[in-house]
């Protein structure tokens, strides 16, 4: 099959290393892609957003399926555009993907089906939404409804500092994203990601995997994209999976084909694990990064067919194997990041990193410079990545990875997988 794959980060790159190992891959595109993705696909300089131009192209080159990476492209429709043109695709659809969109729809929604979450309010004026979050308890969460670039979502510890996230929303700060908030309350305990495909109907469980938000050590500093991941999550253990699949999940996916949205696709749930159980945080409608890095690395079985069958409404009739082992990814990002990432510096010695054994190092923000150098070229740059028998194991072989990598230019976090590896240590 030829596959064009949209995006160009960590995420796509671990795609594209899965599909490119497919037998039933004979070509492989990414749009845009970048430097480590050109190794095993055809770049094409076409940006995710680009709809008009990623059609076209998929029709030029006769593309039989197509896989969508991030959020942007998906709440614009690029899933209804290419299923218009009658081009195969992974990825739900508009009305589908509203589940990570819009904050307040998702609240709604999981109180309409019984599925647990934190209590909420939602708010079109700032004076009502001070109002309620003046006699909130503290700490409370206020969010901006839609995509807002990982910036809408405010923790507030004070009345102080509610009120002026309250107000910077409304003002407009966190981009459109902006005409609604959503005040929740703040659920404590251990944080997962987890993920399932899904056809419309059928459920196919995908691993889960601990992301780390904040930019420094002990999970310190601003929040990011994420700084690291590992999978599985060992707090997610599989009692807490079923229950996650009977009671959040799966009333997702009859819910949503009941309203005539049937999700087809990547379902990644941001859960909570408090002591009354899993709650829902929020809904992504596509895999996560750096959480798939760590995912790909630990599938055992060909992901083409599996992708195919989500988006053929046939998960009913495959299945998915795993490695047993730990995968633990790294990431290194730009000096700067996540304010001002400074672009251009040079990377050197990956190669050594990469032959280590058991490590992959996917690139997100990379490009090459005119002279074949290796260059930094957005936030998260690289995504050192290991598979080992522990949580410990598998950091001291991406540690030993980042360590062989020379760029004077980057930094990363040095604990990741922290929780697990406490843990592990008491055993
Ligand atoms: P979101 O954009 O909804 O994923 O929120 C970003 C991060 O804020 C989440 O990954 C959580 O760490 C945190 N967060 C969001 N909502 C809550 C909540 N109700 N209680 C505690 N932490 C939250
Ligand atoms: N790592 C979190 C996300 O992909 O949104």
């Amino acid at each position: 099959m030829k596959i064009l794959v949209i995006g160009g980060g960590g995420r796509e790159h671990a795609l594209c290393w899965a599909i490119a190992a497919s037998p039933l891959t004979d070509k492989l595109y990414c749009a845009p892609g970048n430097a480590g993705i050109a190794d095993v696909a055809e770049c094409v300089p076409i940006t995710a957003m680009d709809f008009n131009r990623l059609i076209a192209f998929a029709q030029e080159k006769a593309i039989d399926f197509v896989v969508i990476g991030p959020d942007d492209p998906i709440a614009g429709g690029l899933a209804d555009r290419f299923a218009e043109a009658g081009i195969k695709a992974f990825g739900p659809s508009k009305a589908a993907s509203e589940l990570e969109w819009s904050k307040g729809f998702t609240k709604d929604f999981c109180a309409d089906e019984n599925i647990p979450t934190g209590r909420y309010r939602r708010f079109r004026n700032a004076d009502d939404a001070k109002a309620y979050a003046a006699d909130h308890p503290l700490p409370v969460v206020v969010k901006a409804d839609g995509l807002a670039l990982g910036k809408g979502v405010v923790i507030a510890a004070t009345r102080a500092e509610a009120s002026a996230a309250i107000d910077g929303m409304f003002a407009g700060s966190f981009g459109k994203g902006g005409h609604e908030v959503v005040i929740e309350e703040f659920l404590e305990g251990e944080e997962v990601s987890y993920f399932v495909l899904s056809d419309g109907e059928t459920v196919l469980p995908f691993g889960s995997a601990q992301d780390h938000k904040r930019v420094g050590d002990g999970d310190m500093g601003p929040n990011t994209g994420g700084m690291g991941a590992y999978s599985p999550a060992a707090a997610l253990t599989p009692y807490l999976e079923n229950q996650v699949l009977d009671q959040i999940v799966r009333p997702t996916i009859r819910g949503m084909a009941k309203r005539g949205r049937p999700f087809k696709g990547a379902l990644f749930a941001g859960l909570m694990l408090t002591k009354d159980g899993p709650k829902l945080i929020e809904y992504n409608a596509r895999f996560g990064d750096p959480e798939t890095q760590v995912l790909m690395v630990r599938l055992k079985s060909d992901i083409v067919p599996l992708l195919l069958a989500a988006a053929d409404g046939a998960l009913k009739t495959v299945d998915a194997r795993w490695h047993e082992h730990t995968a633990l990814t790294v990431v290194m990002a730009a000096r700067g990041y996540p304010e001002k990432p400074e672009k251009g510096t040079e990377i050197k010695r990956l190669d050594k990193a990469a032959q280590l054994d058991g490590v992959q190092v996917f690139h997100a923000g990379t490009a090459r410079r005119q002279d074949g150098a290796l260059i930094a070229n957005g936030g998260r740059v690289l995504n050192v990545t290991a598979i080992g028998r522990t949580v410990a194991d598998a950091q001291a072989r991406a540690y030993r990875a980042v360590d062989e990598i020379d760029w004077p230019g980057g930094f990363c976090r040095r604990d990741i997988g922290w929780r697990a590896v406490a843990k592990e240590h008491k055993h």
